[in-house]
């Protein structure tokens, strides 16, 4: 392997000091696994529900800080259902999105494809317009105004009615809405890929790409099902994968990408602790994982937080690192143009060769 633009060989060199250096820097990486809605901060949250004039049913900061203790995926749901009411106008959504990729930038972000939820928005009673044209009216230029390419990917909540999907997919469509992608998340169990088939279909024929959560907390035949029944490019999260060995193989034969949020695992308790993720056997096995934020409010850090944890716990090599970064890169639905830039400036930072 030259360099780490193939992102698939095992390391097999240790870096030397000065290059750790220029390591300490945040890698540039392509976040793939991203909630717009879980970009709201704590102060945000108060900032924007004073100036709609909203009440919100905590006394301050520290009580809504409080309520960030999750049992599961459902209990951080109503959470992040319940703190949306906040966003009402244009302008709030054009201000979540300046913040987060404020933070992004920071983060070592580049490339970033942001998943927003029109249903969780309509049902307030916020128009597709409101929503889609602030989060957008940001997107548009941020790649001058923060060095970060972007591209909008309508989540569709698997705990509604496929029909519902249709619906606003129909309407996002009508109103030529910026969108790159289709992707599905919200309540996983008991709401299997298999009842969006003719969302999915519908979206292919548009031209738009095809993502969706599949294996948080669902099993691996819902990993499955999104491969062949919605024909997905990309698992969002994936990592119950591992319970299925033939799985792992046809997903690395394939290199099928998988955007996994370690610090989100945690909270929600898909894992126990970091150190019993699955990340590094799901490195060791081949397959093509990239490490994402989910809900970084909500979870506890940015995907240069996901990164310094998971070195923390498991002293990932600087190999692994870069591979991470390179697999991220690759796996994102930018244009080959975008792709080399970035991987240009990956190798650039002359990682250690194998
Ligand atoms: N899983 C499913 N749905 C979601 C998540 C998540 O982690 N974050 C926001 N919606
Ligand atoms: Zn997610």
């Amino acid at each position: 392997m030259e360099n780490f633009a193939g992102g698939t060989a095992e390391p097999e060199t240790e870096p030397d000091a000065a290059r750790v250096e220029v390591l300490a820097l945040p890698l540039p990486v392509a976040e793939l696994h991203l909630h717009i809605e879980g970009t709201l901060q704590p102060e945000l949250i108060f900032a924007l529900a004073e100036r709609n004039g909203i009440k919100l049913p905590y006394a301050g900061l520290d009580e809504l800080r409080e309520r960030y203790e999750f049992t599961d995926l459902q209990s951080f749901l109503d959470l992040y259902y319940a703190n949306m009411a906040v966003l009402q106008t244009e302008q709030d959504f054009a201000d979540m999105t300046r913040a987060y990729l404020e933070r992004a930038a920071v983060a070592g972000v580049r490339h970033a494809e942001i998943m927003m939820d029109p249903q969780a928005h309509l049902s307030r009673g916020i128009s597709l317009e409101t929503c889609v044209n602030g989060v957008a009216s940001v997107l548009a230029t941020s790649h001058e105004d923060f060095g970060i390419s972007t591209l909008l990917i309508a989540a569709f909540l698997r705990d509604l009615p496929e029909e519902s999907a249709l619906e606003v997919l129909d309407g996002l469509l009508a109103m030529d809405a910026p969108i790159a992608a289709v992707g599905l998340d919200s309540a996983e169990v008991g709401n299997p890929p298999s009842k969006f088939e003719r969302l999915y279909d519908r979206a292919r024929e548009a031209g738009l790409r095809l993502t969706a959560h599949a294996g948080e907390e669902g099993p691996a035949s819902y990993i499955v099902e999104a491969l062949d029944i919605l024909g997905v490019e990309r698992i969002d999260h994936g990592i119950r994968c591992m319970e299925d060995p033939d799985l792992v193989e046809r997903l690395v034969d394939a290199r099928i990408p998988l955007t996994v949020c370690p610090l989100s695992n945690v909270r929600l308790r898909a894992v126990d602790t970091l150190a019993d993720h699955p990340l590094p056997a799901m490195l060791a096995a081949g397959l093509n994982v990239s490490v994402n934020s989910d809900d970084p409010a909500y979870f506890g850090g940015y995907v240069d937080d996901n990164f310094a944890q998971l070195g923390a716990v498991f002293e990932l090599s600087d190999f692994d690192k870069a591979r991470l970064a390179a697999n991220s890169i690759h796996s994102s639905f930018a244009s080959e143009e975008r792709k080399a830039e970035l991987l240009d400036e990956l190798n650039g930072r002359e990682v250690p060769h194998p």
